[in-house]
């Protein structure tokens, strides 16, 4: 059952919907502004419904520059100073993060408001991103399908450009399993990554094309561990650059096989969510610019309290030869599909 009602205006001024998805165990609500997953309300163990995706409460708060729910593109993480070179032609893009370009520039599908069509469990956005739309080159046909399941969402993304491009498409929700109204950091919630290896930063946390262990790190979560251990050690020298994970894991290095990239447990909601994904990457990044945020229900985020889990290409690829390549070729259609699955323990 899909309900709809007015999300409000955005600051710049369009009519924004919000739509909620529910069936007999959850519900997934959803903005056309920006494609935003606004929240994602699960049963706890104790059978009391909470509210593990943090947002807000209508399409002016997210005219904020902060990405929380949203769909991100053209080009998802950071582009080395905004420029790759394609065919033999070098574009340049908006740069607005530090040196570089971030999450598709100054006006990113955050901003932008797209069509929707409901179906029974599921609603598609689309939106046509004209050429050379912050710097990229094409006319890109895109959309992003998210379906609610018995126990998951699915997010499926499709896009197709009338001239070679370059895309890489996520989510960026945040995750907060003790329910995004209760103000608590993720310290104590328990992480799992399927990665050996992630993607070495500089202090920006750009992606600088080296692939390191994760073994002997803070950043090792192939067992299950408190994300605390990690966000609070001293010493592991990828940590210390960022100030805490801000970092892509490296899935496999290539696009395709739909695997399990990694678990967040919370002991205390009993709430598991599994994510899964045909990207090689996730990068998980772990709230570090929270402080002053309100949220939903006037709860203020604080740093560390929430946790993305933004499936993806390779960060940076466009600089990388030897990283998947992010090259969307004219007329080929580019899918991925991500799943955040949830279980009681
Ligand atoms: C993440 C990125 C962070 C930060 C955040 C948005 O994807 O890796 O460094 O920019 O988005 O605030």
């Amino acid at each position: 059952m899909i309900e709809s009602k007015s999300f409000g205006k955005t600051a710049a001024g369009a009519e924004a919907t919000l739509y909620t998805i529910k069936n007999n165990n959850m519900s997934l609500s959803l903005t056309d502004y920006g494609a935003h997953i606004v929240s994602i309300c699960v049963p706890d163990k104790f059978g009391n419904i909470k509210d593990v995706a943090l947002g807000f409460e209508n399409a002016q708060e997210y005219s904020q520059d902060n990405y929380i729910g949203s769909t991100v593109g053209r080009f998802a993480n950071r582009i080395e100073k905004g420029v790759f070179t394609l065919n033999g032609k070098e574009y340049k893009l908006a740069i607005n993060n530090g040196p570089n370009h971030l999450h598709g520039g100054m006006e990113g599908f955050d901003t932008k408001m797209f069509k929707a069509e409901c179906f029974q469990n599921s609603i598609k956005f689309s939106r046509t991103s004209p050429d050379m739309e912050e710097g990229f080159p094409g006319n890109l046909d895109f959309s992003v399908t998210f379906t609610l399941t018995d126990n998951s969402v699915v997010i499926e993304y499709e896009a197709v450009s009338d001239e070679d491009t370059v895309c890489n498409f996520t989510n960026h929700a945040y995750f907060n399993l003790a329910g995004a109204k209760s103000a608590e950091t993720v310290e104590e919630q328990i992480m799992t990554v399927f990665a050996d290896g992630y993607c070495e930063t500089d202090s920006d946390a750009l992606a600088i094309g080296e692939i390191k262990p994760v073994r002997g790190t803070a950043m090792d979560f192939r067992t299950p561990k408190k994300l605390g251990d990690c966000l609070n050690s001293k010493g592991c020298y990828p940590i210390d650059l960022t100030g805490g994970l801000d970092h892509n894991f490296v899935l496999s290095m290539r696009r395709g096989e739909f695997k399990k990239a990694a678990e967040l447990y919370c002991e205390k909601t009993g709430i598991l969510m599994e994510t899964h994904t045909d990207q090689p990457g996730v990068q998980i990044y772990s709230a570090l610019h929270f402080g002053d945020i309100v949220g939903k229900g006037n709860t203020k985020y604080p740093r560390l309290g929430g946790i993305c889990f933004e499936t993806q290409g390779f960060p940076n690829a466009t600089s990388f030869s030897y990283f998947p390549s992010p090259v969307l070729r004219a007329g080929e259609k580019f899918t991925s599909k991500t799943e955040y699955k949830f279980f009681v323990k």
